[in-house]
């Protein structure tokens, strides 16, 4: 069946609208302006910011990145500015575009996540918020979303310090990432990203070392993308607001995967490293699978996989 009309490919995140159901994913798009001379960021469905802590972050010694097979393996850290640094510098530049702007925030306890969501809500420097609770590159148990409570408490704090969206980002390294997901969902988030890199390592049989100065990283790329499927499908089951799903995306096929499996938007990060435009590709693609296969609608797509 073929239709003729343009499809729908917007799509809602709580009070948030993407004109495109694909955004970046955070750390791997910087903050729209390193590659703003080669991709027209109003045709992104959002411009998905890297981490923006309340102070900056040296991040991990060198060497931080690894190339795998079918992936990259990165142990970065969080390096950034800090929030003051982002909204004296880089905030101004993406605000001359309309695309919506998400920031990604990490924090070392709930009351550090709640004052950087403070601060954007304040400055009107965010359209919404990503909570990093699943970065496996910092030492010091950043990885608030491998346990349902602590991600309910980062969660709420946040909840009660803004207005905007809130999307909890889930960590794969979980064996069941259902009970967090639901954990999210009730303590007040309006989306979930799910997945962030998959922990690993990398060794030199020749030199008999760790290659990453961390000794782990986090894996992504088309190496994760199975992976990824799975948590978005079991995390589709266990809540009702929507999901950002990411992981290996390269491709608009992949993209549309994760639409069937339940995703309502989805996330290219490594891809971009390779073509920094691939998001909006991938957008002009998911249009020409929806009218090859009759779908008016990307929402039509979301969750329609045949059991
Ligand atoms: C170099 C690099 C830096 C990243 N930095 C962040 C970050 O600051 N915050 C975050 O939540 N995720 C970060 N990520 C994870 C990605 O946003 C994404 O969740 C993950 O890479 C899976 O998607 P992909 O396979 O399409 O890259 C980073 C990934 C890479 C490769």
């Amino acid at each position: 069946m073929e239709i003729t009309t343009v499809p729908e490919l917007s799509v809602r995140i709580g009070s948030l609208t993407l004109r495109t159901p694909v955004t970046t994913g955070s750390g791997t798009f910087g903050f729209g302006s390193e590659v703003a001379e080669f991709v027209d960021l109003n045709k992104i469905g959002a411009v998905t910011v890297k981490a923006t802590s309340r102070e900056a972050r040296a991040g991990n010694p060198p060497l931080r990145m690894v190339e795998t097979p079918a992936g990259v393996l990165n142990a970065i850290g969080l390096q950034n500015g800090g929030i003051e640094n982002y909204l004296a510098e880089k905030a101004p530049f993406l605000r001359r575009y309309s695309v919506p702007i998400i920031v990604n925030v990490p924090g070392e306890n709930p009351e550090d996540f709640a004052y950087v969501v403070r601060r954007l809500t304040d400055s009107g420097a965010a359209d919404a918020i990503e909570l990093n609770i699943s970065c496996p590159n910092v030492s010091h148990g950043l990885d608030f979303a491998t346990d349902p409570r602590l991600t309910a408490e980062v969660v709420a704090t946040c909840r009660r310090a803004t207005h905007l969206p809130l999307i909890a980002k889930l960590s794969p390294n979980v064996a069941d990432i259902r009970p967090i997901a639901k954990a999210a969902e009730e303590a007040g988030a309006d989306g979930l990203s799910l997945i962030n890199t998959v922990i690993g390592t990398s060794i030199d049989a020749k030199k008999r070392r760790f290659r990453l100065a961390n000794i782990t990283g986090g894996l992504s790329g088309p190496a994760i993308k199975p992976i990824a499927l799975l948590h978005v499908y079991r995390a589709a089951q266990a809540v009702e607001i929507p999901i950002i799903g990411m992981g290996g995306i390269m491709t608009a096929t992949d993209a549309v995967e994760f639409l069937l499996a339940g995703a309502s938007a989805v996330a290219v990060g490594t891809a971009s490293f390779v073509n920094p435009a691939v998001a909006i590709e991938i957008s002009e693609g998911i249009a020409a699978y929806l009218k090859e296969n009759g779908f008016a609608t990307v929402g039509a797509l979301v969750g329609a996989i045949e059991p």
